[in-house]
């Protein structure tokens, strides 16, 4: 790290939240993969790919408690049935906290799956999933995560496909007591990815490569148990709602492109559904 960068990091550390663009190198550490997992172009780009023996992953130098994530992903192109893509947050331990992008692949032609789950203290179930109004594979394009005391919003290019409310005040636990590491990886899911597992990885067609850009962070750094955001921050994510604007971009994605909803799933849950799936949102 040059000097200026050193002191720029300290500040921005030391300022009331932590912002960064675009620079895996700063951000990140590939964590797994052998090789598998490259940062090239000087930090503006990463690769993971997948083989026979191996898929690979990176995950965030520091925990966030609260904050926007964006990162623009472009998917393994071609017959990518069988793998799975990633990008999320999540915390340590037995009774850990989640926020999920997982992108299951598919047979050339047919579409990805955009799987989204949130989990509190171990807890998930609480599964929708997309087609996407793209293919995913033949450009980049940008997935994020807002995560702020009041709600988590799941966005594509800026459109919100869900929004997940803090709904303490009927007792539906929140993630927002623990801190959250980015994470993303490529792996093998063919036991269940792909048309529940029917369709298997073609190894043939290995390596399978995801590429990532264009990372930015907006986020309240944990570190030690303590926030870099001391008092409320002053950054329009933290206090962020969805407009009307948004709203009817959200219905649209979930009118069109919404191809499971737990919410909906009353087999699953015989005893009645969950419970935040009967207020509005
Ligand atoms: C794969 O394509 C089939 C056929 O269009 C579709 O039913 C399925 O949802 C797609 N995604 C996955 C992950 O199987
Ligand atoms: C918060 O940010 C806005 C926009 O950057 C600025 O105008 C305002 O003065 C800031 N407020 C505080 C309390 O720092």
């Amino acid at each position: 790290m040059s000097p200026f960068k050193t002191f720029f990091f300290t500040a921005l550390l030391a300022a009331a939240f932590s912002a960064s663009a675009a620079d895996f190198n700063s951000d990140v550490n590939v964590a797994w993969g052998n090789g598998r997992g490259k940062i090239l172009n000087n930090g503006q780009l990463l690769t993971l790919s997948l083989d026979k023996s191996s898929g690979s992953g990176f995950q965030s130098k520091t925990e966030y408690l609260f904050g926007k994530i964006d990162m623009q992903i472009k998917l393994v192109p071609g017959n990518s049935a069988g793998t799975v893509t990633t990008f999320y947050l999540k915390s340590e331990g037995s009774t850990w906290d989640e926020i999920d992008f997982e992108f299951l692949g598919n047979m050339s032609g047919d579409p990805y799956t955009l799987h989204t789950n949130v989990y509190t203290q171990g807890k998930g179930d609480k599964e929708q999933q997309f087609h996407l109004w793209f293919d995913p594979s033949a450009n980049f394009h940008t997935y994020s995560i807002l995560w702020n005391p009041q709600r988590i919003i799941f966005t594509v290019d800026n459109t919100p496909i869900r929004e997940f409310k803090n709904s303490e005040s009927i007792g539906v636990l929140f993630p927002k007591n623990k801190p959250m590491r980015m994470y993303a990886s490529l792996w093998n899911a063919d036991d269940w990815a792909t048309r529940g597992g029917l369709v298997k990885t073609d190894w043939s067609k290995a390596p399978f490569t995801a590429s990532y850009r264009n990372i930015k962070v907006d986020a309240c750094v944990n570190s030690k148990g303590r926030s870099s955001c001391s008092s409320k921050p002053n950054a329009s994510w933290y206090t962020q709602e969805m407009d009307s604007t948004s709203q009817a971009r959200l219905r649209w994605v979930q009118k069109n492109y919404m191809i499971y909803n737990y919410c909906t799933d009353t087999k699953r849950f015989p005893q009645g559904i969950p419970r935040e799936c009967t207020t509005r949102s």
